[in-house]
């Protein structure tokens, strides 16, 4: 069976569904509202599951991943002043790649383009239609419209797909958000740092063996220009002992919100949702993109196997596929956030069972490697 896939957003599920129908001969546009540059410079977290690793090494797009990501074997979790290490590989076989999401998205554009695929830039979604689907947008100034057999959602939170599916939405939300900065040192660690401090949570990640990525918690409303630099480094001071940040040039600060939210459906006929379109994680637990890349590789073997029987029995799954695991990564990221930030009105006795919770986490050796699989994505779904 030969059909058309419109999908909307140049992210890294957009993108990489582009690429996975690609491999499978299967044709698909991608529409993006925003230029090349703004898409490739955005700031996202850097966290690959082994799980994606492999997706896009199958995919034939990690050639830079392999000669750039950083392979993780563990992280440490500091609280009461003390850090302590949790072995992923040790306890699941499983490792984690430090590879920035916005390198994903550049690998994944430079593909497409040199395969001579159709990806358009500016390209503004104005309304969509399922019964014909199309796409209706504007372009070098022109309205324009595509019509397709199946339109796929990778345009976010904020994206003009996800009203289209009407089905209720589960969500919470968190008294505080995350100022994330971007500085020219070598990282505070040679692993990330998860840290409860009195003070507030805080982590540090990296780039490359030269940049760092760090995080702090903050009041819910908080503008960066209220955190000049030496107050960011008085606080990482504080929150990451017994670990000490490396100065640097902070080279970007901006607030991120904390969310969470999963669609109850994530299609509607011939339209199908992935990645932020569909659901949001905190991002404690680093769960954002590989949940993303899971979507869309479950999404291209849907349509995979549609072209090749002619049957939708995988594509009507599709919800019903990921949600599993979609719930998983949710209370995995949930309770990394609860058992980690500091709420406004918090009182002693949840703090202490705070400090019971990740006593527990690193020396019970069963909950110890219930992080480890979670973190890992190598969880029993
Ligand atoms: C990041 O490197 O940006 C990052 C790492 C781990 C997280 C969140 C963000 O849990």
């Amino acid at each position: 069976m030969s059909f058309t896939v419109g999908i909307v957003g140049a992210g890294p599920a957009g993108l990489l569904l582009g690429r996975l129908l690609h491999r499978a001969g299967i044709d698909s546009v991608v529409f993006e509202n925003r230029d090349r540059d703004y898409v490739e410079q955005r700031q996202r977290a850097g966290i690959l599951e082994q799980g994606t690793v492999n997706t896009l090494r199958a995919a034939g797009a990690a050639d830079r991943l392999d000669r750039l990501g950083i392979p993780h074997d563990g992280i440490d979790l500091v609280y009461d002043g003390a850090a302590h290490r949790v072995d992923f590989v040790e306890l699941t076989g499983a490792r984690v790649w430090i590879y920035a999401q916005t390198e994903v998205v550049k690998d994944l554009i430079a593909l497409r383009l040199a395969d001579d695929l159709p990806l358009l830039f500016e390209a503004e979604v104005q309304s969509i239609t399922l019964d014909p689907p199309m796409i209706h947008y504007r372009h070098d100034g022109q309205p324009h419209t595509f019509s397709c057999d199946y339109i796929v959602g990778c345009d976010g939170f904020h994206g003009v797909t996800r009203d289209l599916v009407p089905a209720p939405v589960l969500s919470r939300s968190f008294p505080y958000s995350w100022l994330g900065i971007l500085v020219d040192a070598p990282p505070v660690h040679h692993e990330l740092v998860y840290a409860h401090s009195r003070h507030g949570f805080a982590l540090a990640s990296m780039r490359s063996p030269t940049i760092s990525r760090l995080y702090l918690q903050v009041p819910n409303g908080t503008t960066p220009d209220t955190w000049p630099d030496d107050r960011i480094w008085s606080e990482l001071t504080t929150r990451l002992t017994p670990h000490t940040p490396n100065e640097g040039r902070i080279t970007a600060k901006s607030v991120l919100p904390m969310r969470a939210s999963v669609r109850q459906s994530m299609q509607q006929g011939p339209l199908f949702l992935a990645g932020d379109a569909a659901h949001i994680v905190p991002p404690t637990g680093a769960k954002g993109l590989n949940l993303a890349a899971h979507d869309v590789t479950v999404l291209a073997e849907a349509f995979t196997h549609l072209s090749q029987t002619g049957s939708p029995e995988l594509l009507d799954a599709y919800t019903e596929t990921c949600l599993r695991r979609i719930w998983r990564a949710q209370h995995f990221s949930n309770t990394m956030t609860t058992m980690l930030h500091i709420s406004p009105d918090q009182t002693e006795f949840e703090t202490q069972l705070q400090l019971s919770h990740l006593h527990h986490t690193t020396t019970s050796p069963p909950t110890t490697q219930s992080l480890a699989e979670n973190y890992t994505g190598t969880t029993p779904l």
